[in-house]
């Protein structure tokens, strides 16, 4: 089978600085008691490495132990988790990507202005939960088109739009224009960083010339997934998190084969699938 890879894939600029910057805090740890407020990354094969090394992963900030050392992913956190972690005199290693950091100035300066903030994005998602703690947990969360027609604008406040690093570009440009149809003062930042961008058209272009597309990458991880809907809509779609999940009888068929990797997925995953694809 042939193989082409995506021009851009894989770790994107804020995921492998953040896993520099907590690998380097394994290697030379100051502190016996390392912990991160959830995965790394969401991916559980890179992450595993890491505890290996000693990171010891809590889901809530109660769990971890005073004057320990805590690692912020790259999703970043609310104002409310740095209070409480200074309160418990935490020693703080900040890997929050400068794309997110840069959505929560957005959102505090536009809140301390008195706009209603909307964010697009899964409400669930810890970048999201982290960017609503900027504006005291108010904002407006949307995640599709149809969302915007249950709620009720009021006509004399102003609103302010940011989405999630890791939106779909257009689905992000129809929720806007739904929203200008709805609201009369409206402040757009379109903060869809530009790894996302890249991904997205680079995965769009391979997949329009290939016979089918393998996507590597977190089942939990949101950009993977919206690549894996992107190339579903062009071609057969597999997605994967490791080799192990390809089925070789599935495969055959094809001749050409593009694949492409989420942002949080680490070079050696992809080499792995790479090598088994062309052996096929
Ligand atoms: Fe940062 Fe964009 Fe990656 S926001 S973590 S560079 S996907």
């Amino acid at each position: 089978m042939k193989v082409r890879i995506a021009e851009n894939a894989g770790f994107c600029f804020g995921v492998k600085r953040a896993m520099n910057m907590a690998w380097d805090e394994l290697e030379n740890k100051t502190s016996d008691s390392v912990y991160s407020l959830g995965p790394l990354i969401h991916n559980k094969q890179a992450v595993d490495r890491y505890k290996e090394k000693g990171l010891m992963e809590m889901d809530s900030l109660d769990k971890i132990p005073n004057d320990s050392k805590l690692i912020i992913r790259s999703h970043g956190i609310s104002k409310k988790i740095y209070t409480e972690s200074k309160s418990k005199n935490m020693d703080i290693v900040d890997t929050t990507c400068p794309f997110v950091k840069k959505i929560h100035d957005i959102v505090r300066e536009f809140s301390n202005k008195g706009c209603k903030i909307i964010i697009v994005g899964n409400a669930t998602h810890p970048e999201i939960v982290g960017i609503n703690g900027w504006c005291d947990n108010d904002a407006i969360i949307i995640n599709s088109e149809e969302e915007v027609d249950n709620i009720t604008f009021n006509s004399n406040d102003k609103y302010c739009v940011v989405s999630q690093t890791t939106a779909n570009l257009e689905s992000f440009d129809k929720i806007v224009s739904k929203l200008k149809s709805k609201i009369q003062d409206l402040t757009v930042n379109n903060t869809i960083c530009s790894a996302t961008k890249e991904r997205q058209l680079s995965a769009t272009e391979l997949a329009k010339e290939v016979d089918c597309m393998v996507v590597i990458g977190g089942k939990h991880s949101s950009n993977t997934q919206k690549l894996v809907n992107i190339c579903k809509n062009i071609v057969p779609t597999f997605s994967i998190e490791t080799k192990e999940e390809l089925e070789k009888s599935k495969l055959e068929k094809f001749k050409v084969a593009g694949v492409t990797a989420g942002a949080s997925t680490p070079d050696w995953i992809i080499d792995e699938v790479i090598e088994y694809l062309k052996e096929i």
